[in-house]
């Protein structure tokens, strides 16, 4: 093999996720299908969940028909016994778990805090933090009997700086910022890397309302340095990167993506 030829070996085993298993919430559709799909593509097994077994079903049989090994599990993320019955159904599918992508969320509010109700406060919380947190606990001593893994969660940049109207979904974010480090720091010993990405404006139905409105689009991005929103593919290659050999030095990282909006 040539020095050109075995860099380039070398360099596509840094993104290779073969043999690896990953759960991925929220799955059916936007950023967590992006992911989805570029794990498969570099050879990982994807556990695809979210709330509907048939999207999740259409999904699974698409991406098999292009020769991924994918499983299809519905789970309500709010729900502590669907949360068990994803890890057991993915342990008895696959053997195993070396990466969970935490990326299900929910915003059932908008408008002043003032406003948000103690149930919209209880779910947010319950959703965007306590289910990244119990899920990760859940797939711990999975993670620890293959030698380590990735926690990947999906943050936002309201974390960073609140939200107009999406206060307490800030706060969760930030809490989920603060879990990122937190268990990086708790389990980096047992080879257990944990990262956050935190997406700017991104093109899909949870973002809808920001972008289905031309004016309001524009009011928004032509302040931006890369004055556009986001796609999906852009954030799936951070998500690759963030679970690769590529990344190995990286934990309790928070990386936005974002087109320069925190700047
Ligand atoms: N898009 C953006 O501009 C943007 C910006 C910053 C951060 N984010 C973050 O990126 C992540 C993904 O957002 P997205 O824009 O890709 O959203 P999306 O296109 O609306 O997709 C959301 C996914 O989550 C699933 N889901 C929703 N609630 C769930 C629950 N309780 N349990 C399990 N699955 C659930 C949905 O499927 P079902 O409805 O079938 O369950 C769907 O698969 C979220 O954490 C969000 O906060 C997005």
């Amino acid at each position: 093999m040539s020095t050109s030829e075995s860099s380039a070996v070398f360099a596509q085993n840094l993104f290779n996720l073969s043999g690896k298993v990953a759960i991925i919430t929220g799955a059916s559709k936007g950023i967590g299908e992006g992911i989805a799909r570029i794990y498969a593509a570099f050879g990982a097994q994807v556990v695809l969940s979210s709330r509907k077994q048939e999207d999740l079903d259409a999904l699974a049989d698409e991406m098999q028909q292009q020769g991924a090994d994918v499983a299809a599990i519905a789970a309500h993320t709010g729900d502590m016994n669907a949360l068990k019955n994803l890890v057991e159904k993915t342990i008895e599918r696959f053997g195993g778990i070396d990466i969970l992508v935490n990326n299900a969320a929910t915003n059932p509010v908008f408008g002043p805090s003032i406003d948000c109700p103690e149930s919209a406060f209880d779910k947010i919380m319950q959703v965007n933090v306590k289910a990244p947190f119990e899920l990760a606990k859940l797939c711990y001593p999975h993670m620890k009997l293959r030698g380590g893994g990735n926690v990947l969660n999906i943050s936002s940049i309201a974390a960073l700086t609140p939200d107009p109207g999406l206060g307490m979904y800030s706060v969760s974010k930030a809490a989920l910022n603060m879990l990122t480090k937190v268990l990086a720091k708790e389990w980096g010993a047992d080879g257990i890397r944990v990262n956050a990405i935190c997406p700017g404006l991104i093109k899909t139905k949870f973002s809808e309302a920001l972008w289905n409105n031309e004016q309001v689009l524009a009011r928004f991005t032509k302040h931006l340095p890369i004055a556009r929103m986001g796609t999906v593919d852009e954030i799936a290659g951070l998500a690759l990167f963030l679970v690769s050999t590529a990344s190995g030095y990286c934990t309790g990282g928070i990386y936005t993506a974002d087109g320069g909006t925190t700047i």
